[in-house]
Order: C-alpha cells, then sequence, then structure tokens
C-alpha cells in the first residue's frame, strides 16, 4: 500500500480502516453541540456520543467512527491565545475517532491504533512514544507488543486522564506521541515537554461518569473514545514539523500572500499574522456553515471574538481592504467537498462575513471618535493615564481592540492603567462563566430519582382529548412528595395516560381539567420533568385527589386546536420562508401559543414588503389546497435521508416524528420536520392565515409574528372595520379612502404654508414695537427680550429682521418653543470686533440660567434649557453677562 499524501485522502484512509473493521461511519456533529447546555461548542468527537457512553442513549451499532468539527476556544480546551504564535493549535479543528461502546476495549484500541499508524501510514516506529496512566499495567502489557518498554512513559492526571468537561464521561488515556527531530537527541525527559515531540493521537478508556463535585460513577460498561488530530497526522505524514505548511493550510497562506502581493520574505516575517488568519477564517467558515453568527453573547461572542481577531492580524500584516469573504471562499472551495454544508451555503456564509467586516470597520471609527474625546477629557483634567475601565469599556462595548488603544496612547504620550484594565477583564469574564454556567431545573432535579413509568401520551389522537380514563401516579405539594391534596392546594400531578400535550419544540402546554370522584384540579401548565416524563401543573378547586386515584382527564379543546392550527402553519411557513429568502432562513426559535406564533429565523436584511406578501401567500395556496399533515415515527438516519429538517441545536433520539405535507402541484413532500408536536389534520383547518409584523431581534435572526384560524378572522375584521370607519369619518366611499388622505395631506401642506406666511408678516409687524426696547449697555445698543414664536426659525427670521432695523447692536430673543425654553442671540460682527463680543459664549452663559446649554458661531447663536420659569431672568442678566464677556 502506498502512503497517502493529502489530507483529504487521510481523513477518508481512517475512515476506511474503521469501517472495514465493523465501524459505522458517523458523519461529523454540528460545532453547535444538540441540547447540551454544559458545553459551548464541539470539543471532542465523542461530543455526539456522549449519551451513548453514559448508557442513556441505545444506537443500532456498537463501534462507531468519524471526522469531526470541533472548536477550542473556551472552557476545559481552550487554545485561542495560542494560535499564530505556536505552529501546532488551532481553534477550529477537525478529529478523527474511533470509538466503541462496550464493545471492544483497552487490546483492540491500541492494536488498531499501531496497526493504522505504522502500517497503513507507514509511520517511523522507532520514533513513536507512549503515555499511559500511572497505574494502568494493563495498557502497559498491551503496548509492549510492539513497543519497547523504555519508550512508554507513565504520566499522572494532568496528561493521561481525559475528561471531557466539568462533568460527563472521562477515563485513563494512553498517547502515541511523533518525535521528529535528530534521531541521536531523542530522550524519555523529551515526552510532553519538548516541541518536538508531538502528541498525536489519544486513546481514551472510558469508564466513569464525572459529577460536578468530582465524583466518579462508573459507565454502565467500559468504552473507547479516541481522537487524531488531522492536522498534526497530516503534518507528520507530509514531513512538516508545522501544521500551517500542509495542505489542510496551504491554499490560505497562499490566498493571503496573493492579495498582500508579498514576497516570500515579507510572508515568514508576518508569518504569526498569517497563521492566526488562516486558523480563524477556518472557524468563522465553519461556523457560519453550522448557523453560528457573530454577536455579542455565547457562541455569537465567540465568532466575533475570533473574527475580530483575524482582522487586527490583519491590519498588522498590511491588509487595508476587506480580505475575509475572499477567504472564506478558498475555505469553501478547500472543504466544500467534505462538509457539503458549506458548499450548500456558499452565498450566505460570504454575505455574513463580509457584513462583520464592514461592522468591525466601523466599530473602529466609532472606537477611535470614543478614544480622542476619553483623552481631551483626561487632559483637561491634567491627566495622562487612562483609567482600566475606560479602556476596557472601549474593548467592550466598543469592540475597540486593547492593542491599539494602547498604540495610540503611547503616541500621544498616555500610559493605560493596565491593572484596572486586567481587573475589570476579570469581572466580566466571572460574569460571564456565571452566566454560562447550567442552571439545573428545579423541577427536573426534583424527578430525577424518582421511579415512574413513562407517560403515556395520547394527546395526538383527535378522539382522546377528553374524558381520558387515568390514574393518579404521583403528587407533590411545596416540593413534597404527598399522598393527598385537597382543595386551594398547588399541586404537581403524574398521570399514567394523559391527552395533555407537555410544553416542547415551542408548542405551548395544554390547560384543562383533571377529575375524580372526589375532587377536581384545574391544570394550568404541563412540563417534561424527563423526556417521557409528564407533569401536570395544577391547583385544586374543589374536594381532594389521592394517589392512586382513578381520574378523567380532559383538555380545553378548543384552545388545542387553536395551538394546532398555528403549529402547522408554523412549518408552512418555514418552508415558504426558505424558498422565498433562500435556505440559508433557518428557524431559530419559535411560539406556538394559542393566539398567535412568532416565529425567528436567519435572515440578514429586512424582509421587504413585497416578500411577505409573497410568502403569506405561499402558505395560503397550501392552506386551501387543504393537504393531509401526515405523521410516522421512524429511525433518525432514514428521517434525515428523507429530507426532514432536524432543527439548529435541538437533540434527537434514535426514533424520530415526522411530520410532512405534501406539495399540492408535484405530489412531492413539501414540508418534513422532525417534530414532537401537535397538528392539525389536514391543512385546510388552519382556516385564514395572516403576517401582522416582522422585525429584527438580534444581528442576522428576523422575527414574523402571525395569526390564524379565529384570530386571524378577526384581525381582518378589525382592520376592515376601522377602514370603514375611517372612510365614514371622512365621508368618502372606502376604495378612495388613499387618495382621500393624499388630498388631505396636500391642503394640510398648503395650510401650513399659509400660516408660516402670516406668521412671517405678524413678525414684520413686530419688529416696530420690539426696535423700541433698545437699552445701552456702556455704550452697546442691547435688545433682550421674550417673544412669541412657535419655532426656533420663527425665532431666526425675527432676529434676521430686527438686524436690518438694529445694524449695530446685541439682540437676544427668548421664547419657549414647544414647551423648552430658547435662547437666540445675534451680535452684529462690528461689536464682534469692537467690543470683542462672542455670542457662543454668551449664549453659554445664557443656557445656564435655564439649565441647558449651547453654542455658536461669534455672530450667531443658540441655547436650549429646561426650566421655562427662568427664562426671563437669563434675559434680565444680559447685561450683566455682556459686561463680563467684553473682553
Ligand atoms: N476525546 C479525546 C480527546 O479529545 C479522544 O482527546
Amino acid at each position: 500500500m502506498s502512503v497517502p499524501k493529502s489530507s483529504h485522502e487521510i481523513r477518508q484512509l481512517f475512515l476506511d480502516y474503521f469501517k472495514e473493521r465493523g465501524h459505522e461511519v458517523v458523519p461529523s456533529s454540528s460545532l453547535v453541540p444538540a441540547n447540551d447546555p454544559t458545553l459551548l461548542f464541539t470539543n471532542a468527537g465523542m461530543n455526539q456520543f456522549k449519551d451513548v457512553f453514559l448508557g442513556l442513549e441505545k444506537r443500532p451499532y456498537t463501534r462507531a467512527t468519524s471526522a469531526q468539527k470541533c472548536m477550542r476556544v473556551s472552557g476545559k480546551h481552550n487554545d485561542l491565545e495560542n494560535v499564530g504564535p505556536s505552529p501546532r493549535h488551532h481553534t477550529f479543528f477537525e478529529m478523527l475517532g474511533n470509538f466503541s461502546f462496550g464493545d471492544y476495549f483497552k487490546e483492540e484500541a491500541i492494536e488498531y491504533a499501531w496497526d493504522f499508524l505504522t502500517n497503513v501510514l507507514q509511520l517511523d516506529k522507532n520514533r513513536l512514544w507512549v503515555t499511559i496512566y500511572l497505574d494502568d499495567d494493563e495498557a502497559f502489557e498491551y503496548w509492549t507488543r510492539h513497543v519497547p518498554p523504555e519508550r512508554i512513559l507513565r504520566f499522572g492526571k494532568e496528561e493521561n486522564f481525559w475528561q471531557m468537561g466539568d462533568t460527563g464521561p472521562c477515563g485513563p488515556c494512553s498517547e502515541i506521541h511523533y518525535y521528529w527531530g535528530p534521531i541521536e537527541e531523542m530522550t524519555p525527559e523529551g515526552v510532553n515537554r519538548d516541541d518536538r515531540y508531538l502528541e498525536l493521537w489519544n486513546l481514551v478508556f472510558m469508564q466513569y461518569d464525572r459529577a460536578l463535585d468530582g465524583t466518579l460513577t462508573p459507565l454502565p460498561k467500559p468504552s473507547i473514545d479516541t481522537g487524531m488530530g488531522l492536522e498534526r497526522i497530516t503534518s507528520v505524514v507530509q514531513g512538516k514539523t508545522n501544521n500551517y505548511e500542509t495542505d489542510l493550510f496551504m491554499p490560505i497562506i497562499t490566498r493571503i500572500q496573493t492579495l498582500l502581493g508579498h514576497s516570500d520574505a515579507e510572508r515568514d516575517a508576518h508569518i504569526v499574522g498569517y497563521r492566526a488568519i488562516a486558523d480563524h477564517i477556518r472557524a468563522t467558515t465553519f461556523l457560519i456553515g453550522d448557523g453560528v453568527l457573530p454577536g455579542n453573547s455565547g457562541r455569537n461572542y465567540v465568532l466575533r471574538l475570533i473574527m475580530r481577531r483575524a482582522m487586527r492580524y490583519g491590519k498588522q500584516i498590511g491588509f487595508e481592504k476587506p480580505f475575509m469573504a475572499d477567504l472564506a471562499e478558498t475555505v469553501i472551495q478547500e472543504y466544500g467537498g467534505h462538509y457539503t454544508e458549506l458548499a450548500e451555503k456558499r452565498d450566505f456564509i460570504l454575505e455574513v462575513v463580509a457584513q462583520e467586516e464592514d461592522r468591525f470597520r466601523q466599530t473602529l471609527d466609532n472606537g477611535l471618535a470614543r478614544l480622542e474625546a476619553l483623552l481631551a477629557d483626561l487632559e483637561a483634567q491634567g491627566t495622562r493615564v487612562i483609567p482600566g475601565e475606560e479602556a476596557f469599556r472601549l474593548y467592550d462595548t466598543y469592540g475597540f481592540p486593547y492593542d491599539l488603544t494602547r498604540q495610540i496612547a503611547e503616541e500621544r504620550g498616555f500610559t493605560i492603567d493596565r491593572e484596572g484594565f486586567d481587573r475589570a477583564m476579570a469581572e466580566q469574564r466571572a460574569r460571564a462563566r456565571a452566566h454560562e454556567t447550567f442552571n439545573v431545573d428545579e423541577l427536573v432535579e426534583r424527578y430525577r430519582t424518582v421511579d415512574l413509568p413513562a407517560t403515556q401520551f395520547v394527546g395526538y389522537d383527535y378522539q382522546r382529548l377528553t374524558n381520558v380514563e387515568t390514574t393518579i401516579l404521583y403528587l407533590v405539594k411545596d416540593g413534597e412528595a404527598v399522598q393527598s391534596a385537597a382543595e386551594g392546594d398547588e399541586v404537581e400531578l403524574v398521570l399514567s395516560e394523559t391527552p395533555f400535550y407537555a410544553e416542547g419544540g415551542g408548542q405551548v402546554a395544554d390547560t384543562g381539567v383533571i377529575e375524580t370522584d372526589y375532587g377536581r384540579v384545574l391544570v394550568h401548565d404541563v412540563r417534561r420533568a424527563r423526556p417521557n416524563l409528564w407533569v401536570h401543573l395544577g391547583t385544586v378547586v374543589a374536594g381532594a385527589i389521592n394517589v392512586g386515584d382513578p381520574a378523567y382527564a380532559s383538555i380545553d379543546v378548543d384552545r388545542r386546536w387553536d395551538i394546532m392550527r398555528n403549529h402547522t402553519a408554523t412549518h408552512l411557513l418555514h418552508r415558504a420562508l426558505r424558498n422565498v429568502l433562500g435556505e440559508h432562513a433557518e428557524q431559530r426559535g419559535s411560539l406556538v401559543a394559542p393566539d398567535y406564533l412568532r416565529f425567528d429565523f436567519v435572515h440578514l436584511q429586512p424582509v421587504t414588503r413585497e416578500e411577505l406578501q409573497r410568502i403569506e401567500q405561499e402558505v395560503l395556496a397550501n392552506i386551501i389546497a387543504d393537504e393531509v399533515v401526515d405523521w410516522h415515527y421512524l429511525p433518525l438516519e432514514e428521517a434525515l435521508n428523507q429530507g426532514a429538517i432536524a432543527l439548529f441545536g435541538e437533540k434527537y433520539g434514535e426514533t424520530v416524528r415526522m411530520v410532512s405535507i405534501e406539495d399540492p402541484h408535484t405530489r412531492a413532500w413539501y414540508s418534513r420536520e422532525l417534530c414532537g408536536g401537535t397538528h392539525v389534520e389536514r391543512t385546510g383547518q388552519i382556516g385564514p392565515f395572516v403576517i401582522t409584523s416582522e422585525s429584527s431581534i438580534s444581528a442576522g435572526v428576523r422575527r414574523i409574528v402571525a395569526l390564524t384560524g379565529r384570530k386571524a378572522a378577526a384581525f381582518i375584521r378589525e382592520r376592515l372595520n376601522a377602514w370603514d370607519d375611517l372612510a365614514a369619518a371622512l365621508n368618502t366611499p372606502s376604495e378612495q379612502l388613499p387618495q382621500r388622505v393624499e388630498k388631505l395631506q396636500a391642503q394640510l401642506r398648503e395650510q401650513e404654508k399659509t400660516i408660516a406666511d402670516l406668521r412671517r408678516k405678524l413678525a414684520a409687524a413686530q419688529v416696530n414695537e420690539l426696535t423700541a426696547r433698545v437699552v445701552d449697555v456702556d455704550g452697546i445698543p442691547v435688545l433682550a427680550t421674550e417673544v412669541d414664536a412657535p419655532t426656533i426659525e420663527y425665532m431666526r427670521d425675527l432676529a434676521d429682521r430686527l438686524r436690518e432695523k438694529l445694524p449695530s447692536a446685541v439682540i437676544v430673543l427668548g421664547a419657549i418653543v414647544n414647551e423648552k425654553p430658547m435662547i437666540l442671540t445675534t451680535i452684529s460682527k462690528d461689536l464682534v470686533e469692537r467690543e470683542n463680543l462672542h455670542a457662543g459664549n454668551l449664549v453659554k452663559a445664557l443656557g445656564a440660567y435655564i439649565g441647558g446649554g449651547g453654542g455658536g458661531r461669534p455672530t450667531m447663536a443658540q441655547a436650549g434649557g429646561r426650566f421655562t420659569e427662568k427664562l426671563s431672568e437669563a434675559l434680565a442678566n444680559v447685561p450683566e453677562e455682556i459686561r463680563k464677556h467684553r473682553g
């Protein structure tokens, strides 16, 4: 067998090797972990198998292999700061792995790894080192079959005990290291210390589930989890001592070089920036491909951070124009073959990258302005030290990089209180962490160890929504399990069977009643304590209820039908959105309530009115076609193969419920989603559908609110009535309403003009009267008076006229405009020069009286304030202020 050369070949060879040995080839899961609040990003191949290791989930196979997209930028495994300076660290990387779920254990794992490295990839056996956990004699035994004992080293917890995070599966591990230096310098001391010893492959012998307090509970069965970075193994196979020189990165590096027009020497001089950008653009492209958008919190923030880090490096190495989208294109070309989602979402990815790059440019501009203002303030206060909190605010609120602040500060002779900055940063991190820690739901916690059978949910069956015979299995009052509860008690109830839908997948819970021979409970909410354990929350409104009582459960059926209409409409809307706006318009969240539906989706611009209409029409077309809403259970993989849409960040079991609606024209399926919610039987039952609003909820995510059925009809009726009322009020046939309103508006404009004209005439008449009020202040003619003026323009107009009559004077007019005191000052040029007066300074002083500020040119200035009652005082003090201000 010849040794493969390209990274793509190595990836394929690895998967094939394990496939031939009975492993299921499982596609990489998303970088966004499915429903795992303990994890920000997928950080190892084993993540998607976490529940399988824990024995919580069964799969049809016991051996698997994958090439997994991973990110290590936060939490336990965080490599961000090393990226760039280090030749081997990455934020995004691919992990090759093989897994055994209670199938084979240490011996086979070791045999496979050794065989693959030495026979398939033909690595030099003499350069391979092995590490094992302190007392793992078993692993030692197996390794001695291939490796001389002196090259098997024992290490402690730090190096050779792997855990996914603070909680979850973990176990001792054994690592294979590759030495690439001169063979005569190879010593045991180098392993785990010297850069020339490269940790290549980690074999984890999964044996425990770690709890937050550190307790290790044995897993149901010992298992295997291995991980080998594709970047590293490629570097070894391709004979590079630096991952960035492999074919995984060179196309990006070369593209950067071409865009910059650098010589090789210039490239090498800037290699840290090159590497950081090459790494970050891969992370950026893959993250956006998996639906993450740059933003201000959580994952979105991490993406923004990485992109900004790349852009900063870009500036440093000489990029003056946007470059990220161009490089993202290279990534898509290189990786889109294996990771088809990149190719599919190409346009969307490029647009997100370009927009963010643009936004960052603006951020830099804003930050720069803010920094300038800050430096001026500090200068005025006589200090040349930027407080740490200020530097941090620039960084945190304005997104302005610390290094840039420092650089500019230094240029201007300022320093930064670095300690204060670090402190502010540490506080922020602590806040972020507090935010991130998983908030274990009280209810979930309460039922965790209670032994109860799975709840039988019968509420998909329209015939079984009321009077469902059931039994009360469990009762909780004030957080404690009880045997009975009486009138007035707030209770939690578990039933053997129930028609109540428990809140989930965006759909709200059903409400209704539970009745026994002795009592009656009004149910206002239903939640899942476990995936199949329903807890009904309610109030005992009559009699008493007891554990063991037979009961009848009935939901509010009308309300449920409203909910079902909205749920099915949500599916139709989702499909229509993607058809009209593009496949990127994925669902990001939804609320299916009885009175409306709310749907959040990815889109970078506002949806136009025309698009909204097309979307609405498409939904309606599918409603009036009265299609059957089909649903059934099937294996997840089959559903996905049939094109069902799985939602972002949702976790699905091996068996899923698939809801499909056909296209009335093609008879192919139109909408097909994995969904546990309740739906109408036929789309016609939705009735009218109307979109009532479209808005932005965060960068790149939009929200549509829509109504169906009764609510839609009521909404339409209300609008029509309002229209008729308007027409009646304007005494116009309703179809002529728009023209009538237009005409009224024209009339209004006409009248406003007339009024303005009249006012001007009035002002002219006022002028004569006002000029009589001029007084002499130390030889300066001064007119300071309050006038009746509706707008500041009117005041200006009046001042202009007064100036004509009083060519050499100080004129100060005060007026209450829109309930606010305003002061307008003009000073004739001759006085500005001769008396050294300045209208701006004068008005600033006068503004202080009325609780405001102002300014302007030497000859004309204005001020606004808050205290109307102080206006006359301000005007009375004009002579005084003039005396103060003449130079
Ligand atoms: N899960 C192990 C690791 O990430 C293989 O190193």
